[in-house]
């Protein structure tokens, strides 16, 4: 039925938390052939995501496709996202949030690995050698929503339409309506050390209790807890980000890790939050958790709605 203001179909951003999930960051191979197949793919992601998904129908297999900064300009030219640009470092005294080599962001989330995993594999036969993968992680749901550091993750994560109010572009830049921008870093914990701590002091890092994952009353919370320095507000009002963090690791080689994933409708939030936490607020009083984990990969992306993403495809762009 034809609608006088039709919205966007976004992507899958605001889908519900699965068990699995594939991470890929790739780049972009030189050229204009490689560009034109990337934009051909676009058509693709769809279609391949519904091929893989029927065969399981309760595993509720989802895929999220996004472009970094320049690729967007390579891939697609103007008009481009209003926010969009390269991932920004912040740091201080050895704390860096920083910034890796990544074009192309695909999330890949489902009930179980196998979905993910052939996804992962066609998206990629079909994209050949238009693009270089140059992260690639499995990420396992632990234990009952827990972060491999044993504290519950994803508790303040907006729900329903706050979801998608906080995650989806509106009016501020009409183009580009019910698309999200995404950071994602991926982080690697000293294990040995964070064990060393009692569950209190891991409590006042987090700011919520371990077991029970309740707030900590803020007559207790250190202005330095996680959760004190990632709450943040605008015109006095909190604006949330919608996360979907993942464990991962190789128990053998001794890797433990977090891979980070935060969706919102401007890179602003985020940036704020890792600002916070990296060099602190006010500048010194920083997150402890970077006392016990260190990014070793950084991108920020622009996931363009369900619709814009198959009309990239026919994209002419004007710079090259
Ligand atoms: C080392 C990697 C990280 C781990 C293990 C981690 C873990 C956690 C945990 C356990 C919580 C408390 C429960 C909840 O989800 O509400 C939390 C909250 C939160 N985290 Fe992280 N996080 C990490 C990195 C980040 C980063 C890089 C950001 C932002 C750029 C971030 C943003 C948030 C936000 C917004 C909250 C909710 C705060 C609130 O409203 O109380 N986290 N995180």
């Amino acid at each position: 039925m034809p609608m006088d203001h039709p919205t966007p179909e976004p992507q899958a951003v605001c889908s519900p938390i699965t068990g699995s999930a594939i991470f890929i960051v790739a780049t972009l191979a030189p050229g204009g052939d490689a560009a034109a197949k990337v934009r051909a793919w676009c058509t693709d992601i769809a279609a391949l995501t519904r091929s893989v998904g029927k065969r399981v129908p309760s595993g509720n297999l989802s895929c999220i496709c996004g472009f970094g900064s320049s690729a967007w300009n390579i891939l697609f030219g103007s008009p481009r996202p209003a926010s969009l640009h390269g991932f920004r470092e912040f740091g201080a005294e050895g704390r860096r949030a920083v910034a890796t080599p990544g074009d192309i962001l695909l999330h890949i989330r489902a009930e179980q690995m196998d979905l993910c995993f052939e996804l992962a594999t066609q998206l990629l036969s079909s994209l050949g050698d238009a693009v270089s993968v140059v992260d690639e992680v499995q990420g396992f749901r632990y234990f009952d929503m827990r972060s491999i550091i044993g504290f519950v993750d994803g508790t303040e994560n907006p729900v329903g339409r706050k979801a998608a109010h906080f995650t989806m572009v509106g009016d501020e830049d009409p183009l580009f309506a019910a698309g999200s921008y995404v950071l994602v870093q991926k982080y690697l914990h000293n294990m040995t050390a964070w064990n060393a701590l009692s569950v209190e002091a891991q409590e006042r890092v987090i700011g919520r209790t371990k077991l029970s994952d309740i707030e900590l009353d803020d007559s207790i919370k250190p202005s330095c807890s996680h959760s004190a320095l990632t709450t943040i507000t605008k015109d006095g009002q909190e604006v949330k980000i919608l996360r979907d963090n993942m464990p991962f690791g190789r128990p053998g080689a001794g890797e433990f890790g977090t891979y980070f994933i935060g969706y919102a409708r401007s890179p602003e939030p985020m940036e704020q939050m890792l600002e916070n936490m990296f060099v602190g607020k006010p500048p010194g009083n920083y997150d402890r958790l970077l006392d016990f984990s260190t990014a070793v990969t950084g991108g920020l992306f622009f996931v363009p709605s369900a619709d814009l993403l198959e009309e990239l495809a026919d994209r002419e762009p004007f710079h090259t």
